[in-house]
């Protein structure tokens, strides 16, 4: 048989075989070191593909960043979707960002839409939930819905996806759930409801070395072609993500030096392109994060960045940011909201992580609390640059 043309043929000036394979929506068919964690999913998930039961299992999976819990949730929805067709089960499996979709109304909705094919709009969230509950119902349907970056709600609104089963039979359940947050956030969220419904947790730890290195080599051969990273050069970005633990953290220094790579037409990722890297890759701060946020957040960001990049500046006041914030809509042609409407950009990015937001004691002789805003663990000049990338992207399109 003649080869594809474009499976083996080395794409001219690329380094990479599929760089697609490095990006954050890419579900890879394996995840190692995670076997165990997913034997515990797939222990607490099976009795949904069994004819004679109709229970909702309810799952929280809670860990530090880049440690898999997207990617494991993903990789078990496909599967147990795949299972269910051969088993002839009827169900479905439905997965949510919280940083595209920010409210329990939202999701509701968004699950009315893309699943029952209901105009969301114009029903209150009960309305929806019993209409969901009762297309359920008539279709005999399961399903599961995965949140995934949970903290962005309540620990009440995600109990009334749980409470949704509460519409049918006593005994029956029809809406399973899987919780994805950071552990921390997760013990802020719970409550003694919360807990009592949830049947199982697990809790992923950040990656050692040795996985590190056994992910990341999996992931480079997808990726690249051989010999674009020697295992020397492999051995510096695993010494690099041990630090933080994180896998993200390896991938996309890995896709970074990639693209540098490219950029200067070179046929290898070389350690000085690694190094190079290395202080621009943020694992916390992911591209998908930003592509999801409105403009005029991404401007609240920037502004919070350009405040925070003049040297010797740690933190700074809503009053300041709002001011800066003006300017840079005048820069980018964009309407200045109003100071509430501005205070809830901030808020997003706070929740999301990327701000911190601390209100201070009273301070002697000004009026009232003061609140400080800073930025965590990450470089200002990282944040507005990645910001303006984005921002010239979205522009492009
Ligand atoms: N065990 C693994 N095997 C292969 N790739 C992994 C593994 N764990 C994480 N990754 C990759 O690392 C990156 C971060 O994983 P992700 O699931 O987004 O982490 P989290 O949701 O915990 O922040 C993704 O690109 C993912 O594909
Ligand atoms: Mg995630």
């Amino acid at each position: 048989m003649t080869p594809n043309i474009f499976s083996e043929s080395r794409q001219q000036d690329s380094v990479f075989r599929n760089k697609f394979r490095l990006m954050p929506e890419f579900v890879p068919d394996e995840l190692p070191c995670r076997d165990n964690e997913i034997g515990q999913l797939v222990e607490n998930l099976r009795i949904l593909l069994d004819p004679d039961q109709s229970v909702a299992v309810n799952i929280a999976i809670t860990g530090p960043p880049g440690v898999g819990k997207t990617t494991m949730t993903k990789k078990t929805l496909n599967d147990l979707k795949s299972a269910a067709i051969s088993n002839k089960i009827n169900l479905d499996t439905f997965y949510v960002n919280c940083h595209s979709f920010r409210t329990k109304t939202s999701i509701l909705r968004r699950l009315a839409t893309d699943k029952f094919h209901i105009q969301g709009r114009g029903f209150s969230d009960e309305e929806l939930i019993e209409m969901v509950a009762t297309r359920l119902s008539k279709e005999n349907l399961r399903m599961v819905l995965a949140i995934d970056e949970a903290s962005i709600l309540s620990g009440k609104d995600i109990l009334s996806f749980i409470h949704l089963n509460e519409l049918f039979q006593t005994g029956e359940g029809r809406l399973s759930t899987m919780i994805i947050c950071r552990r921390s956030e997760w013990s802020l969220m719970l409550s003694a409801s919360l807990s009592g419904r949830i049947h199982d947790q697990l809790n992923l730890d950040g990656y050692t070395r040795e996985q590190l290195e056994i992910i990341l080599n999996y992931r480079k051969q997808l990726a690249f072609y051989a010999d674009v990273i020697s295992d020397k050069v492999m051995d510096l970005i695993v010494d690099i993500c041990t630090k933080t633990r994180n896998a993200r953290h390896g991938i996309e220094m890995m896709l970074r030096s990639g693209m540098k790579a490219n950029a200067v037409k070179a046929s290898v990722v070389t350690p000085e392109l690694i190094r190079e890297v290395k202080n621009e890759v943020y694992p916390e701060l992911r591209s998908d994060v930003f592509e999801d946020l409105k403009t005029n957040e991404l401007l609240t960001g920037l502004s919070v960045g350009r405040l925070l990049s003049k040297p010797g500046v740690v933190s700074t006041t809503v009053t300041d940011i709002y001011n800066r914030y003006k300017l840079v809509c005048e820069e980018y042609h964009e309407k200045i909201h109003s100071m509430s409407t501005f205070r809830i950009h901030l808020t997003t990015l706070e929740k999301l992580g990327i701000v911190s937001h601390s209100v201070g004691s009273l301070d002697e002789g000004t009026r009232g609390r003061r609140s400080k805003i800073s930025l965590y663990d990450i470089p200002a000049i990282i944040l507005v640059e990645r910001i303006e990338n984005v921002l010239k992207s979205k522009n492009q399109k």
